[in-house]
């Protein structure tokens, strides 16, 4: 601690006005060579006076990057605003936009699973998936961060950003390599093949909810009017929505994401469905023959999961059962590994842009977002209520099961 708090320097600044950027500029006058990394770690209206008084002091080096988090802007608009506004005293390959599901272990894992091993990629297409799935739940409540989130909402807040994020990695071809504008380059072309929601179908292919107060195995919880403090809102704490990629690989699949507060835990996981087999050999009294799944669990208890048929074991004849080969990453490793931020910050000091955002893949993403803010704002589609600690309002359920299918549970 001692070694590390010698290297600390301290200097305070006004991020509006040139106050005290000359004594940042002092500081940094012996370092000229070094890597310099300006992490942003304030509100974007901020961005454009810090990045402006960075530029205009002279701190921008070969080896200086700046990295911000989100959220970039709240719709298209905003976001090419501050992306401009940062392009003015940076180039792109020193913006480094952090989404730290990027940086989660098995968000990486997927794109080895897929790459590194020829049994899944023949099959991850139309022919052989049924539908996808992308839930990111979480039993917290918004907390002290309400003034933020009322502004947000889950739209806004979760599928811009992260849940498209994971979208684009199970739906993207190979990339050439794992260079950054690679992987970006297919990524991107993922968002810009989504298919828009049209403002009439918003209603049956979107819903929004907020919860209520209700229970989670805490106790008793709030209702999110009452965490605001406020009287009412119609912002939405959960929204799930089935999105289609409109290109060959995927025509015809759906993928269902949702994503939410205060529901009852905290679990993020990708569920590949594959589609049934097409005739059984088995008598009717062997039991079902569920369909293939691939569920890869983001957190917690990261690991992936591929349940298959098997014959239950034994001497009376042919009794089907559903298992998963279970590979949890806890058991299987003892190293520890790093929180996504770790990761994600040695890879701005490295330069790496892989697991960063470039600003045509923000811009794509919000061009798919701001029609279903728009269609909910002309139809007027407010959130439904739901209790705290359930799964959301009962349109979700209904979202998916419309189409024959229903949302994953880990069972047996
Ligand atoms: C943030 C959102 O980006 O991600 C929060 O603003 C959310 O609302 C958080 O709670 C979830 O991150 P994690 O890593 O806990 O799943």
């Amino acid at each position: 601690m001692d070694r590390f708090i010698k290297i600390v320097s301290y200097v305070t600044l006004d991020a509006a006005s040139g106050e005290g950027w000359s004594d940042l500029a002092a500081t940094l006058v012996s370092g000229a060579g070094k890597i310099r990394a300006f992490y942003l770690a304030v509100g974007p209206d901020l961005f454009d006076d810090i990045c402006a008084r960075i530029s205009e002091f002279g701190l921008v080096t070969p080896q200086t990057r700046v990295v911000i988090e989100k959220p970039i802007g709240k719709d298209l608009d905003s976001a090419r605003k501050v992306n401009d506004a940062i392009a003015r005293a940076f180039t792109e390959d020193q913006i480094f936009r952090i989404d730290h599901y990027l940086g989660k272990e098995t968000v990486q894992n997927l794109m080895v699973l897929r790459f590194g091993n020829v049994l899944y990629e023949p099959l991850w297409n139309s022919a052989h998936i049924d539908h996808v799935q992308i839930t990111v739940a979480e039993s917290i409540g918004v907390g002290s961060r309400g003034d933020y989130y009322d502004t947000s909402g889950a739209l806004r807040d979760m599928v811009q950003n992260h849940m498209l994020q994971l979208f684009c990695l199970v739906a993207m071809e190979p990339p050439e390599s794992l260079d950054a504008n690679s992987v970006r380059d297919e990524k991107l072309k993922v968002l810009k093949a989504l298919k828009p929601v049209a403002r009439d179908s918003a209603a049956t292919v979107s819903v929004r909810g907020q919860y209520r107060a209700g229970a989670t195995d805490n106790g008793a919880v709030p209702a999110y009017v009452d965490e605001l403090q406020s009287e009412r809102s119609d912002t939405e704490t959960f929204v799930a929505l089935k999105a289609e990629v409109a290109n060959w690989r995927w025509a015809g699949v759906p993928f269902y994401l949702r994503t939410g507060k205060r529901l009852p835990e905290r679990v993020s996981e990708i569920v590949i469905a594959f589609k049934p087999i097409p005739h059984s050999i088995f008598p009717t009294e062997a039991g079902t023959v569920h369909t293939n799944k691939l569920v890869m669990r983001l957190q917690p208890d990261e690991g992936v999961k591929q349940w298959i048929m098997i014959k239950d074991p034994g001497p009376g004849g042919m009794q089907l059962r559903h298992v998963p080969l279970d590979m949890s990453f806890a058991d299987a490793f003892d190293n520890r590994h790093p929180e996504a931020y770790e990761r994600l910050l040695l890879d701005v000091i490295r330069g790496d842009q892989t697991l960063f955002m470039r600003r045509d893949e923000v811009e794509a993403a919000w061009a798919w977002i701001d029609p279903i803010l728009e269609a909910w704002n002309t139809a007027r589609i407010a959130p439904t209520a739901y209790t705290a600690g359930t799964w959301g309002p009962s349109a979700s359920v209904a979202l998916i099961e419309r189409d024959g299918r229903t949302w994953h549970e880990d069972t047996l």
